[in-house]
């Protein structure tokens, strides 16, 4: 028995997406987005499943205020459609979909929810996919708009923002991998993406110093950990390109203003080449005010020629596995946080994602997921070990909130401690639920 205490002042929530959750896909002005597109081409969603629907909350949001109000949380991060607020990417705004975030934030305050607000969740706007997408510097301005806007339009109701939802995933696994929208199997377009997203990121960032936004700013990178199989200097090396895609890539150029020489090295072996311009690393590196970190898994990994983008495979070690099949890695939080923080020193830190897959169903009322639990108690208690090593750890907010729509998996991977039936939309607490409040009331858990 070990009682993990947490201090009294850290903030805890639970997190969404607006695609994954929203519905109301075509209403009130809302353009299309490239999620529109990739879920109506055959092959690229389990089932064909779409967000036309998902959980309704653009209709039941209140609903979902209350389940959080009861929850207890202090804090709910959320994202904006973007082609809600301009339907063709930029120019012309869409108020009837600014006023739907209005209504959504005024609730959340007025039932004492800070909102964490991403801006860009994935939802980009089809208009601007058609001229390139990320791929297109242009997109940057787009933006830098759209953000510019949001601060203005919100400011002294939203004072938490988060640029960007898991640049990693945009870029590479949308755009090399293929798994995501818009679909694209090319190295050199996901890296060209990547440091288009993060210069993005960097202008959006000054923008709100230069219009004195009140309240703080940061990003949301997913990370993973790769434990070397052996000490073996080729094992080493291949577990730390895997890690460096994810925290080196993506967080070098954010605080340190260059890109990793071990990751260009590799990359441009692989025939990639760097396109960046002048200032580009300038602007990525303005100070943000914390890191969002998503953390869901690692492995233990090793040396393997011609194996994947990094010479590297992953081993099956037998960890137990969520339902979506990944390996349940809790000691790889500990270690990708504790070593971010070595790199970068102590940046206060949001988890702003942290949960499991599991697809247990209501039964009379009751959705009896003590894996869920189980999985969220081993992940804080290696949360607490990093905060008692050093880790400037501000805030955890679990994902999800509820169940939704699970991008190229459809409705088939549950990650609520909320259970959503998608044919009824009738919402069922979890027992995680339940244990979740208890845990934030308490301020601690027995493990
Ligand atoms: C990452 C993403 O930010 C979120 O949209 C997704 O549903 C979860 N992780 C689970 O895969």
């Amino acid at each position: 028995m070990a009682i993990i205490e947490f201090p009294k002042d850290m903030k805890w929530g639970a997190a969404t997406a607006s695609y994954q959750v929203e519905g109301g896909a075509f209403e009130d002005g809302r353009g299309a987005s490239i999620w529109d597109t990739f879920s109506r081409t055959p092959g690229k969603v389990l089932n064909g499943d779409n967000g036309d629907v998902a959980c309704d909350t653009y209709h039941r949001y209140e609903e979902d205020i209350k389940l959080m109000k009861e929850l207890g949380i202090d804090s709910y991060r959320f994202s904006v459609a973007w082609p809600r607020i301009f339907p063709n990417g930029r120019g012309e705004v869409n108020q009837p979909g600014v006023d739907f975030y209005h209504r959504f934030v005024d609730t959340l305050l007025e039932n004492g929810i800070e909102p964490m607000c991403t801006l860009y969740h994935w939802d980009l706007p089809q208009a601007l996919q058609d001229e390139g997408g990320w791929a297109n510097r242009s997109t940057i301005d787009a933006f830098v708009e759209y953000s510019e806007f949001m601060f203005k339009e919100f400011q002294g109701k939203i004072k938490n923002w988060i640029t960007l939802n898991e640049p990693w995933c945009v870029s590479f696994l949308s755009n090399f991998i293929g798994e995501h929208a818009p679909g694209n199997k090319d190295l050199q377009l996901a890296t060209d993406i990547s440091h288009h997203l993060m210069v993005a990121h960097g202008r959006s960032v000054k923008a709100f110093r230069t219009l004195k936004i009140d309240g703080q700013i940061g990003y949301a990178p997913n990370v993973t950990w790769k434990e070397p199989f052996s000490n073996k200097q080729e094992d080493i090396d291949a577990c730390k390109r895997e890690v460096g895609w994810f925290v080196e890539w993506f967080m070098d150029p954010v605080f340190k203003g260059s890109y990793p020489q071990f990751m260009v090295d590799w990359f441009e072996s692989k025939g990639v080449k760097m396109n960046i311009q002048d200032g580009d690393l300038q602007d990525i590196s303005q100070p943000i005010d914390f890191l969002g970190i998503n953390y869901y898994t690692g492995n233990v990994a090793r040396y393997k020629e011609n194996s994947g983008l990094f010479d590297s495979e992953d081993l099956d070690m037998n960890y137990e596995r969520t339902d979506i099949g990944w390996p349940i890695y809790p000691e790889g939080f500990y270690k990708v946080l504790t070593y971010i923080t070595e790199l970068y020193g102590q940046v206060p830190i949001y988890i702003t994602e942290n949960g499991a897959c599991y697809n247990d169903e209501a039964e009379n009322g009751r959705v009896k997921d003590q894996r869920r639990i189980t999985y969220l108690q081993l992940h804080l208690a290696a949360l607490k070990r990093s905060m008692d090593s050093g880790v400037n750890i501000k805030g955890y907010l679990t994902w999800s909130l509820m169940d939704n729509f699970e991008w190229a998996f459809g409705y088939s991977m549950r990650f609520g401690i909320v259970h959503v039936d998608f044919r009824t939309l009738v919402r069922t607490k979890k027992d995680s639920y339940y244990w979740y409040k208890q845990t934030l009331e308490n301020g601690w858990f027995d493990l």
